[in-house]
């Protein structure tokens, strides 16, 4: 798709009513919606142009039907009536699963008036005038982007038997992909094997069509002003905004599954640790894994590195031994081997990069030996894009004997993985990028690897038995989960997942591959400004320098317009060194993002060139 580049110039289009009738019509519906007071709040804006929907076009989405008195959120896949049991002290099963009574209707009782958001008006705006707050389309608070289409998730609970409605599978099996012959938003789901229409010799593409405005409308936060601008999230990179379906199964989980886990005989244990293990499962099938067995659930990467680290490292690193990292390296993947080398006497060494930001295979090739005991590589740099071979990388690290550790904090939004075909020893990401809850992160690792690996923390339910002179322990994954984990996380995490594969990675790859295509075009043509990372494999980040500004700076003027970047070292500072620089401005792109988004960001900097003139 080609736009036209926004300049900020233009008229505003003739269908638009003046200000004052959108405003009058703004204030209307606001203090029409429920518990609003007349003078409460910001209406929103459609989350797209900042324009509202021109009259005599086709109305949005209708809005969803009312939330019958009794009934619950939004909940999962459809229900399995085979509930497991995984009480401790539960042998044999829990019985059978007590009726769930449909929840009871809770008073409505009007809330406290909406905080409207602040709003600076711009010092110096480098783009057009800030829109006219437009009032909230109906399709804003509409049903899910699936659920208009497809019953997926339902938009009302179910009443079902048991806590088995969340038609979890069982402890440690890896669940099969979500069986469904529904069709999803847009099209009319294939039958299986139904390959009519499908290119000679391509498999069919059994995922929706895209389409970023419908998607838009499942994240309430792209309907925020900043500034008075509408938000331009792009600072994908730093952390990704979260669909309601995320939001929705949190609330539905602190509503009627809340509990500890592994620990109880009673209802909610039982619910609890199904969603929990249910995640353990979505997440193995999202990522390959032979077994759930193999996930670990842990903070986030970095923690994830450090777990590896510190467990891992000392069993199998010793004085003279070799640890192989990229020159792309996020710290999270420098820092712990670092600490690991000073305390076992190991050596770092480093495979360099072209000035592209491109792996050297042959060097890194050269630079393993028979001392070589781990090589941790990024799949997708942070702070430049370049998407990393690690198919190779994992190859000729085994073939030297090596295990191999691939950080996939960045690529798990933007590239399909598979560990299984990959081959990797350990796999970690975040949650927080992958349009899941911060505080939730995955360990991927073999399962004789990890059978092979003490616990790095001690206490609660990682152990089999404890008396004051020994301790014995879990097998994985619950030897490497010490005491309460993020439970409520988890399960937000395998609604994210759910979320991303309904949509389906290869649409979202494909689709940000022109975001970005896009976005090098247009910054290239930005006097003085300078692309760092020009990798022919990239994937959803532009970093770049302009002349004449220090990145912060930068950051700040996109800010005034809305746009959020990240500026600084990404914390990635040898990379950046590796260019003499010691920051960057660095847009990073979700598949909730469009082409007049980068527009506006190419607008805006474009004028910061501009103004860079008239200042010297
Ligand atoms: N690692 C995150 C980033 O690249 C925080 O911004």
């Amino acid at each position: 798709m080609t736009t036209p580049p926004f300049t900020g110039d233009e008229a505003a289009p003739a269908w638009l009513p003046d200000e004052a009738t959108l405003s009058r019509l703004a204030g209307e519906f606001f203090r029409a919606l429920p518990g609003q007071s007349p003078e409460s709040g910001t209406p929103a804006h459609d989350g797209l142009s900042g324009w509202p929907s021109p009259a005599g076009l086709p109305a949005a989405d209708p809005p969803p039907p009312a939330p019958t008195a009794g009934t619950s959120l939004p909940s999962g896949p459809p229900p399995t009536s085979a509930p497991a049991a995984y009480a401790a002290g539960a042998p044999g099963g829990a019985g059978p699963a007590p009726e769930l009574r449909a929840l009871p209707a809770r008073p409505v009782t009007p809330g406290p008036p909406p905080v409207a958001s602040p709003v600076t008006p711009p010092a110096a705006s480098l783009a057009a005038p800030a829109a006219p707050a437009a009032p909230a389309r109906p399709s804003d608070t509409g049903p899910y982007y699936f659920l208009t289409e497809a019953p997926g998730y339902p938009a009302k609970a179910p009443e079902l038997p048991g806590f088995g409605h969340l038609g979890l599978p069982p402890l440690f099996v890896p669940a099969a992909p979500a069986a469904t012959t529904s069709p999803y938003y847009f099209v009319q789901e294939p039958d299986a094997g139904d390959t009519a229409g499908a290119p000679a010799g391509l498999p069919i593409d059994r995922h929706p069509a895209f389409d970023v405005r419908a998607v838009r409308r499942d994240f309430p936060i792209l309907s925020e002003l900043v500034n008075g601008r509408p938000l331009i999230w792009l600072d994908n990179a730093a952390t990704t905004q979260k669909p309601r379906a995320v939001m929705d199964r949190l609330v539905e989980f602190y509503s009627r599954e809340n509990s500890n886990i592994h620990r109880a005989a009673h209802e909610l244990a039982a619910r609890a640790t199904d969603a929990y293990e249910g995640a353990r499962n979505t997440v193995a099938r999202f990522v390959g894994a032979g077994s759930a067995e193999e996930i670990v659930f842990v903070r986030g990467t970095t923690e994830a590195i450090n777990l590896v680290a510190k467990a891992w490292g000392p069993r199998h690193i010793r004085a003279g031994d070799e640890i192989v990292v990229s020159h792309l390296e996020h710290h999270a993947n420098i820092v712990p081997w670092q600490m690991l080398a000073e305390q076992t006497g190991a050596v770092i060494k480093v495979i360099p990069v072209d000035d592209d930001g491109q792996l050297l295979l042959d060097e890194y090739a050269a630079l393993l030996s028979d001392r070589t005991r781990l090589v941790a590589v990024t799949q997708m740099s942070n702070a430049l894009g370049t998407v990393v071979p690690v198919e190779q990388v994992i190859e000729i690290g085994h073939r030297a004997g090596a295990r191999v550790l691939i950080d996939a904090a960045q690529s798990v939004p933007h590239l399909p993985i598979d560990v299984t075909a990959l081959d990797a020893d350990f796999l970690v990401f975040s949650g927080h990028k992958l349009f899941g809850p911060t505080g939730i992160g995955v360990l991927y690792a073999k399962r004789e690897v990890l059978e092979d690996m003490p616990p790095w923390e001690g206490g609660g339910n990682m152990i089999t038995d404890v008396t004051f002179e020994r301790s014995s322990y879990q097998p994985p994954p619950g030897r490497f989960e010490a005491g309460t984990g993020n439970i409520a996380d988890a399960v937000g995490l395998a609604a994210a997942i759910d979320y991303v594969e309904r949509i389906g990675l290869p649409n979202i790859a494909a689709y940000e591959h022109t975001l970005l295509e896009h976005a090098t075009e247009g910054l290239r043509g930005v006097p003085g400004l300078r692309l760092v990372g020009t990798a022919r494999h990239k994937a959803s980040i532009a970093s770049f320098v302009l002349d004449g500004y220090e990145p912060a700076e930068v950051g700040t003027e996109l800010n005034k317009e809305g746009i959020a970047v990240r500026s600084g070292h990404h914390c990635a500072q040898p990379i950046l060194r590796r260019y003499g620089l010691e920051a960057t401005v660095r847009p990073s792109f979700a598949f909730y993002n469009t082409h007049e988004e980068v527009d506006t960001l190419v607008a805006v900097v474009h004028r910061l060139a501009e103004r860079r003139g008239r200042r010297r």
